[in-house]
């Protein structure tokens, strides 16, 4: 299938085009490469082999997706772009709002002139706020973002179940990852963060690689066995795996569907140091600090809804997912830049 991949050129995005060529679609390419790098396309061919077409364009820049849908036809769109830096999104609320929710919307226009009423959306388990129980199934209510950042996720959703009820012909896969990390197992493609990371595995690979010299444990008082917040990492590869799994469902009459990508395991913090110092043998220093505000105690899914009906499972473990985050971040030290 022809699919529109816009955000395609960050960190989900690249690794998701990879699994698409490789399961026989032609993916395109959309990204400002606000938050990516051109190169990134040049290491998606040299895995698959084959070429990728990329537009530099926006979202929100009506004429030139006109453009892209008139020329190459997509026949679903897989939705990744926007901004997605939690803190980032409490100082700069406007700048989330503009361009995640009137992107999303500028794009849904245009999608519905040209007859592509297929769409795959990027969602978070954010959406859940502090869930009411563990592990999250798809019934579990949508909480209270406390981010801006996330009432764009939740706000999105909301945009394109109310697009069907208004006209069934749209079919949306709301897709709800929880915190992905690792890398393609090439060593080639990987998360490339700007800045000191605000997630802890590239905060961890930096420290490995001797760019900050210790990690801050935020908080090591919850409810949790160790004290330190619990989260179900997930590989990208895996995540990426997902989306294609995902475009089988995307069939006429199909409806909204909403799918939990996790592993349904646990990790604390202080789980993933001691992963990824077995995986990798080196030390990571680190110290105890105080809870980072809007952070919560546990957060892990129950992802059998996605077994059942994609016949998807992350197949990856915490071993592999430390060890491809440390060899990307290894063998580029500065991530896409030279
Ligand atoms: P990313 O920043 O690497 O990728 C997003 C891409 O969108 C970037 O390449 C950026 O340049 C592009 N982009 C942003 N605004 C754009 C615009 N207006 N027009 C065109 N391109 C634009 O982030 P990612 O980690 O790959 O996340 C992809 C999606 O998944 C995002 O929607 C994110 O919110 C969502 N998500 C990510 C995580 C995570 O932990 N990484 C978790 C849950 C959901
Ligand atoms: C964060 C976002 C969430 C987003 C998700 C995926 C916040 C509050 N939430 O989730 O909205 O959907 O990323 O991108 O930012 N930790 C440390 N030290 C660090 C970094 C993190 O101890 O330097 C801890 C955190 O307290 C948490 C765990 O590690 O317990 C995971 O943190 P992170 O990778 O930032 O992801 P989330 O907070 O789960």
């Amino acid at each position: 299938m022809r699919i529109l991949v816009t955000g395609g050129a960050g960190y989900i995005g690249s690794h998701t085009v990879v699994e698409l060529q490789n399961a026989g679609h032609e993916p395109i390419v959309l990204d400002n490469l606000y938050n990516a790098s051109e190169k990134v396309i040049g290491r998606i061919e040299a895995i698959t082999g084959r070429k990728v077409p990329f537009y530099k364009a926006d979202i929100r820049d009506e004429e030139a997706l006109n453009q892209i849908f008139d020329k190459e036809k997509p026949e679903a769109v897989i939705h990744f772009a926007g901004l997605k830096a939690v803190g980032e999104s409490v100082q700069k609320p406007w700048e989330y709002y503009e361009n995640n929710i009137g992107g999303t919307l500028h794009l849904l226009k245009v999608m519905k002139e040209h007859g592509c009423k297929n769409i795959i959306f990027s969602s978070s388990a954010t959406v859940y706020g502090d869930p009411a129980f563990v592990p999250i199934t798809e019934e579990c209510p949508k909480g209270t973002c406390t981010n801006p950042y996330g009432w764009t996720k939740w706000m999105q959703e909301q945009i394109l179940t109310d697009l069907h009820t208004a006209d069934p012909e749209w079919n949306v896969i709301l897709l709800r990852y929880f915190n992905p990390i690792g890398a393609h197992k090439s060593g080639t493609m990987g998360e490339n963060p700007n800045g000191i990371p605000n997630n802890l595995m590239p905060y961890i690979t930096q420290v490995a690689v001797g760019k900050l010299a210790k990690l801050h444990v935020f908080g090591n008082d919850y409810d949790t066995p160790d004290g330190t917040g619990v989260r179900d990492y997930i590989h990208v590869v895996d995540l990426a795996r997902g989306h294609v799994c995902a475009m089988q469902k995307l069939a006429p009459g199909s409806g909204v569907n909403i799918y939990n990508l996790g592993t349904g395991h646990g990790y604390s913090v202080l789980d993933i140091v001691k992963n990824f110092e077995a995986a990798t043998g080196k030390t990571i220093p680190y110290v105890i600090d105080k809870r980072r505000a809007g952070d919560i105690a546990t957060c892990y899914c129950d992802a059998s809804k996605a077994e059942r009906e994609l016949g998807w499972k992350a197949e990856n473990g915490i071993r592999e997912m430390c060890e491809d985050s440390w060899r990307w971040q290894s063998q580029n030290p500065n991530g896409y830049d030279d």
